[in-house]
């Protein structure tokens, strides 16, 4: 969860600085919210701050391990929310129970149960939010990015600035990432290849590539593929699902915007496999299994990494996720239906040869008492920025938005006829 003020940033940069430096200072605020994430991922940053995240962790965003929270809770601008007692008490007692929107999910294990506590953290996130005076909230997940490509600067404060005031909420479209290696231990320093959303492809584009970017998994994309959103702060904003917003008292103006997308990290490593199956005590048979997971790739992986042997399931894994074959990836890349970013690898490289990781590390380290909540936090560095966009208006209720929205797969081959 993060929230962004979008109003409160103006600084001047000397131009004199060096373009590392500025790139450096004016990704900070973006580059420690992602480090956050990674140390979810432990993973060889470099040795110390391996050695000081040795604990296994069931699998990111669930529960993080005191070491983790520690260091989280002492970088400026984040706010560690701890799973309590009271918290899931006061969750109790959420209108949310009361709502028919959300009601399918209730009771069902697994996933359903996730995404029940995703909307519950989502509300009580709303309340935060507006309580600290921020302008916009949006939810991702501990293995998604937001990737703003088509802002001058890289930024999404400048990019949600720049909203019209009658908008009420923005969704970003998803990529997923295509992993080459079935090896990758740190998979936002080490995955550079995605696979773009059917949004942002043409549609004959994507109908003829669309059994080669399948390689015979059940869909385009291996989990879901309809983005994320983020929406103003205002009267009535509720969570609509852990992939949209809505309001309890009219119908809000969603857009999409197309400048940034979501880089969701998706079975990116191998051992995602084996954390997923470890949060669900599904059995295996087809029945359990689909009222556990919502998506057929989520379902199918679950019965691998439940009967088989690790050498089954690497030899699965490398079959369905990891993308070897050099000549489909170029023709993929050439057709632009995958596509390199290098971003994010970039950035944290930056950052942890500038011993910005390290330093985090070690100041959390060094106190333990550090000062939580200080407001010397980076969060208003950016560069004023305008640029006119296209947008093109959607119908909020092009679902049907009486039901929060589930995780989606994009559309199969079969649809052809329908479109
Ligand atoms: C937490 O960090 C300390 C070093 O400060 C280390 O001794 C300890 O093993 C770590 N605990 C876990 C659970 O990783
Ligand atoms: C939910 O509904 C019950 C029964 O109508 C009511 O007693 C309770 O106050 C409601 N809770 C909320 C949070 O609206
Ligand atoms: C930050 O500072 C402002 C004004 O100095 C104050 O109103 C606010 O409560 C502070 N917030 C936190 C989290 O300390
Ligand atoms: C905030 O942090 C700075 C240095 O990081 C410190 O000097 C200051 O006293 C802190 N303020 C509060 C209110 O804790
Ligand atoms: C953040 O913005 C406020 C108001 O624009 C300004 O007074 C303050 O110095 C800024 N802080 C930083 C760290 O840039
Ligand atoms: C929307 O969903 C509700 C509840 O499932 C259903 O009663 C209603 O008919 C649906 N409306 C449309 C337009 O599909």
């Amino acid at each position: 969860m993060a929230f962004l003020s979008s109003s409160s940033s103006k600084q001047s940069l000397s131009s004199s600085s060096s373009s590392r430096l500025f790139l450096l200072v004016t990704l900070l605020p973006l580059s420690l919210a992602s480090f956050a994430f990674l140390l979810q991922w432990r993973g060889g940053i470099n040795d110390l701050v391996t050695k000081w995240f040795t604990d296994n962790q069931p699998f990111p965003g669930i529960a993080s391990s005191p070491n983790v929270s520690r260091v989280l809770e002492s970088i400026p601008g984040v706010k560690v929310i701890h799973r309590t007692k009271e918290l899931e008490e006061q969750q109790a007692k959420s209108r949310i129970w009361n709502e028919t929107w959300l009601e399918k999910f209730f009771y069902k294990p697994c996933n359903h149960e996730l995404f029940v506590k995703q909307n519950l953290n989502m509300e009580m996130a709303i309340t935060m939010a507006r309580d600290d005076g921020m302008d916009w909230i949006l939810h991702l997940d501990t293995d998604e990015l937001v990737h703003p490509s088509g802002t001058p600067e890289y930024s999404l404060r400048s990019l949600l600035r720049d909203v019209p005031e009658y908008v009420d909420s923005v969704i970003f479209t998803n990529y997923e990432s295509t992993v080459e290696r079935d090896d990758i231990k740190e998979p936002f320093s080490e995955v550079s290849m995605f696979k773009k959303n059917y949004e942002h492809l043409p549609r004959e584009v994507y109908f003829s590539s669309y059994k080669e970017a399948t390689r015979g998994n059940p869909n385009y994309f291996l989990t879901y593929a309809n983005g994320k959103s983020a929406a103003r702060i205002q009267d009535g904003l509720r969570p609509n699902g852990a992939h949209r917003w809505y309001n309890y008292n009219t119908i809000p103006n969603a857009i999409v915007l197309d400048e940034a997308a979501i880089l969701h990290y998706t079975y990116s490593r191998f051992s995602d496999l084996t954390s997923r199956r470890n949060r669900c005590g599904c059995k295996t048979n087809k029945e359990d299994v689909k009222r556990c997971f919502m998506l057929e790739f989520d379902r199918a992986a679950f019965i691998i990494a439940s009967s088989s042997t690790s050498e089954e399931m690497l030899q699965w894994y490398r079959e369905k996720v990891v993308w070897t074959d050099d000549k489909l990836k170029l023709k993929l890349l050439r057709r632009g239906v995958l596509t390199r970013i290098y971003e994010p690898m970039v950035i944290i490289q930056e950052l942890r040869e500038a011993g910005v990781f390290t330093s985090v590390v070690n100041s959390a380290h060094m106190s333990i008492s550090m000062n939580r909540n200080n407001n010397s936090s980076t969060s208003n560095i950016t560069k004023e920025s305008s640029q006119a966009t296209t947008r093109k208006i959607l119908e909020f209720n092009l679902d049907n938005e009486s039901q929060a929205v589930p995780p989606q797969s994009p559309p199969i081959l079969e649809s052809t006829h329908n479109v």
